[in-house]
C-alpha cells in the first residue's frame, strides 16, 4: 500500500456521509437530528446505536463503541485504518494516487509500514522453505519425516494446499533468509530465528511438521510447528510451537484456513481446536472448516465469521478440558447474533473431528453434524453431567441451573418448547421450571429497563462518574467554539490535573496540536487512531455544552480547586499526624487554616 497525506482522511470523511455508510449496514431510523438503530457491535433489543449528522460520528449507548466513518469501517470490516480510509476512498471515488506521498515527514510511519510488508514476505518465503523441504523428503523412500505424515494420513494434495512443510532442511534457514537478501535485523525481528547463549542462530522450530498460518488476505502470518515421534511421546519438548502476536499476527483476529473457507457459499462455519481437525475436515470435503488454535473466541472472531454466515457449529475436542472457557466463547459468539450448535461424536473411542475422520469416515460425521444440538442444550448437558440427579440436593440445584439457562432465551416460542423438552426428558413437572424461569425473566426485564432510560437520556451515567465527568467538561470546553472560554481552559488546567487516564491523553494531544486554537471537532477525530481515545471522544463530543460555557467553566474551576485543596488538607493533617518538630508543625497549621477558609468560601 502506498503512503497518503494526511489530507487524504479528511477528503474521505468528507466524501462519505457516515449515515449513507452505515446505512449499508445497519437499519436506521430517524430521531430528530441523529439516527437510530441496533448496534452492530453487540446484541441488543432496542437500540441504543446513534449516529449523528452534524458530528458525522457514531456512538453506542450500550456497549460504548464510537468514533468516525473510518473507525466504523474499520470495526465492522476488520481492517486497519488505513485499508479502511482505502476502501471509503474507492467507494467515494477518490482519486488515491493524488494523495500519495513519499517525503521526509512521513518516513517514520513508513518504514514502520515496509517492516510490516517485508515480515510478509519474509513469512512466505519461511513457508515455501519448510515446504520444499518437506516435499524433499516425500520423494525419498522412508524416512522419520515421511513415517509421520503418512501415519497422520495427509497426501499431497493436502500437503500443497495448505502449504505444510518441515522445518530442516540442507540449508540452515537463517543461511537461507540472507541469501534471499534480507538484512540480519529483518530476521531477527520476525522471530522464527532465535539466537542461543554461544551466539548461534537457530530455527526455534526446528524439526517440526509445519503449518503456516494465512491471514484473510492469504498473507502467511505465523506458523504452528508440531514436534513427532520419541520427543512427543518422552514429552521432552511442547506438542506445539506456535509463533508469537506480532504486528502482523493476532491470535484473537485470526481463524486458521478462514481464507480458504470464505471461497465457499456458506451455509454455516465448523470452529475446531486443532490445525489438524480444520486439515482433515477440509481434505474430506467440508471446506468451511477453520480453527481457532486453543484459544478462546474473541469479539473479533465473531465479527468475522459474521460477515460470511451466521451459523456457527462448535466441533472442540470432547475431552471436556476447559469448558468453562469454551462456553464463554460461545456465548460471545451468541452475542454476536451468531446461531450457535455444538458438534457431539457418537463415539467415544477417540477425542477430535481428525480422529473421527479417519476412522469413521466423512458420511458419519456428517451425520453427527446434522444432530448438532443448541446451545442451551450443551449448556445443560454440562449442568447435567457434574451432578448426580439421583440425589435430591442436585436435583435442585440442576432445576434451578437450567432455569437459570432457559430464562435468558429471548424468543417465547422457543422457551416454552425448552421447558417442555427438559420436563419429559428429566421426568419433572413443567410447573415449578417455569415458575424459575419467570423469576429469572423479571429479573432481566428490570435489567434491561434501566439500560433503556440510559440510551434515552444519551448519558453513560452507569460508567461514567461525577469525577470522570469534570475531566470530560474540560476537553468539552477546550473544543467549545468559545475562545476566551478555550483560552482560560488552556491557562488554569494542566495535565496534572485531569485524573481520568483517557481524557488526559486527549488533553495532552488538543495540546500538542499546532492549531489548538481552532480545533474543529470533526478534524480531531480524523488525526486520532488511538481506540480507547476515540471511544473517548465521541462520548464527549456528545455532552451538549452549547450557551453554558461560561457557567460550566467557573464550576470546573472552582471544582478543580477544591480537589487541589482537598488534597492538599488531607497530607497536611496526615503529616501532622506524624512525629514532625514544633516549626513544621505551626507552620502546617496556619496554612491547614487558610485551606478551611478558603474552601468555605469555595461552598
Ligand atoms: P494433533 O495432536 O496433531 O492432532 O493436534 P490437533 O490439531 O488435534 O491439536 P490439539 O487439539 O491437540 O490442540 C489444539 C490447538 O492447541 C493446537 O492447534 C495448538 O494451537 C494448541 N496446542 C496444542 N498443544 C500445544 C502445546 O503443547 N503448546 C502450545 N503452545 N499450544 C498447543
Ligand atoms: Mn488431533
Amino acid at each position: 500500500m502506498p503512503y497518503y497525506s494526511g489530507d487524504l482522511i479528511e477528503e474521505v470523511i468528507s466524501q462519505n456521509d457516515i449515515v449513507e455508510v452505515v446505512s449499508e449496514y445497519v437499519t436506521l431510523k430517524k430521531s430528530g437530528r441523529n439516527y437510530m438503530g441496533l448496534c452492530p457491535f453487540h446484541r441488543e433489543k432496542s437500540p441504543s446505536f446513534c449516529v449523528s449528522i452534524d458530528k458525522q460520528i457514531f456512538k453506542c449507548f450500550g456497549c460504548s463503541e464510537g468514533g468516525n466513518v473510518i473507525t466504523f469501517i474499520m470495526k465492522i470490516e476488520n481492517i486497519d485504518f488505513w485499508e479502511a480510509v482505502e476502501m471509503l476512498a474507492e467507494r467515494a471515488g477518490i482519486d488515491t494516487t493524488r494523495y500519495e506521498v513519499n517525503n521526509y515527514y512521513n518516513k517514520i510511519e513508513s518504514t514502520k509500514k515496509d517492516m510490516k510488508d517485508v515480515m510478509y514476505k519474509l513469512n512466505r518465503d519461511v513457508g515455501l522453505f519448510y515446504h520444499n523441504n518437506l516435499i524433499e523428503l516425500l520423494k525419498e523412500d522412508r524416512n522419520d519425516v515421511k513415517d509421520y505424515i503418512i501415519s497422520r494420513k495427509l497426501d499431497i494434495k493436502t500437503i500443497n494446499k495448505f502449504g505444510i512443510g518441515y522445518s530442516t532442511g540442507k540449508e540452515s534457514l537463517y543461511d537461507y533468509l540472507i541469501r534471499l537478501g534480507y538484512s540480519d535485523e529483518e530476521i531477527m525481528a520476525s522471530d522464527i530465528i532465535l539466537k542461543s547463549k554461544t551466539g548461534r542462530k537457530y530455527d526455534r522450530f526446528f524439526d517440526r511438521i509445519m503449518f503456516p498460518i494465512f491471514d484473510i488476505r492469504d498473507r502467511t502470518i505465523a506458523f504452528g510447528g508440531r514436534a513427532f515421534g520419541e520427543k512427543v511421546k518422552n514429552k521432552t519438548v511442547p506438542k506445539y510451537y506456535n509463533s508469537q502476536e506480532s504486528d502482523i499476527y493476532h491470535k484473537g483476529k485470526t481463524l486458521y484456513l478462514m481464507n480458504f473457507a470464505k471461497r465457499n457459499k456458506l451455509e454455516n462455519i465448523i470452529i475446531v481446536e486443532g490445525y489438524m481437525d480444520a486439515i482433515a475436515l477440509q481434505k474430506f470435503g467440508f471446506n468451511n472448516a477453520v480453527a481457532s488454535l486453543g484459544t478462546a473466541l474473541t469479539e473479533n472472531q465473531a465479527r468475522l465469521i459474521k460477515k460470511y454466515t451466521d451459523n456457527v457449529i462448535i466441533g472442540y475436542d470432547q475431552d471436556g478440558a476447559g469448558q468453562a472457557a469454551t462456553l464463554r466463547g460461545l456465548d460471545i459468539l451468541a452475542n454476536h447474533g451468531l446461531n450457535v450448535k455444538v458438534l457431539k461424536l457418537d463415539r467415544e473411542d477417540v477425542k477430535d473431528p481428525d480422529e473421527y475422520l479417519n476412522k469413521y469416515g466423512p458420511e458419519r460425521l456428517q451425520n453427527c453434524i446434522n444432530k448438532a444440538i443448541s446451545l442451551v442444550e450443551f449448556k445443560i448437558s454440562i449442568l447435567e453431567k457434574d451432578l448426580n440427579l439421583e440425589n435430591f440436593d442436585s436435583k435442585v440445584k440442576f432445576l434451578t441451573g437450567v432455569s437459570n439457562i432457559l430464562s435468558k432465551i429471548d424468543n417465547n416460542i422457543e422457551r416454552d418448547m425448552y421447558i417442555d423438552k427438559v420436563s419429559k426428558k428429566y421426568g419433572m413437572s413443567p410447573g415449578p421450571i417455569l415458575k424459575e424461569v419467570e423469576k429469572g425473566l423479571k429479573l432481566k426485564k428490570d435489567d434491561e429497563v434501566q439500560i433503556d432510560m440510559n440510551a434515552l437520556n444519551k448519558k453513560m451515567q452507569l460508567v461514567t462518574t461525577v469525577r470522570k465527568r469534570q475531566d470530560q467538561y474540560i476537553v468539552a470546553l477546550l473544543l467549545s467554539k468559545n475562545k476566551r472560554v478555550q483560552e482560560e481552559i488552556l491557562r488554569s488546567i494542566s495535565s496534572e490535573d485531569i485524573d481520568d487516564e483517557n481524557v488526559r491523553k486527549i488533553f495532552d494531544f488538543i495540546l500538542s496540536l499546532k492549531d489548538k486554537y481552532d480545533i474543529n471537532k470533526i478534524d480531531i477525530l480524523s488525526k486520532i487512531q488511538d481506540e480507547d481515545m476515540i471511544k473517548e471522544i465521541t462520548d464527549i463530543m456528545y455532552i451538549d455544552i452549547s450557551g453554558y460555557e461560561e457557567k460550566l467553566l467557573q464550576d470546573v474551576l472552582k471544582n478543580k480547586k477544591k480537589e487541589k485543596l482537598f488534597t492538599r488538607r488531607d497530607d497536611i493533617i496526615k503529616r501532622l499526624s506524624e512525629d514532625i518538630s514544633n516549626d513544621e508543625s505551626q507552620i502546617l497549621e496556619v496554612e491547614l487554616n487558610q485551606i478551611i477558609i478558603e474552601l468555605s468560601k469555595l461552598k
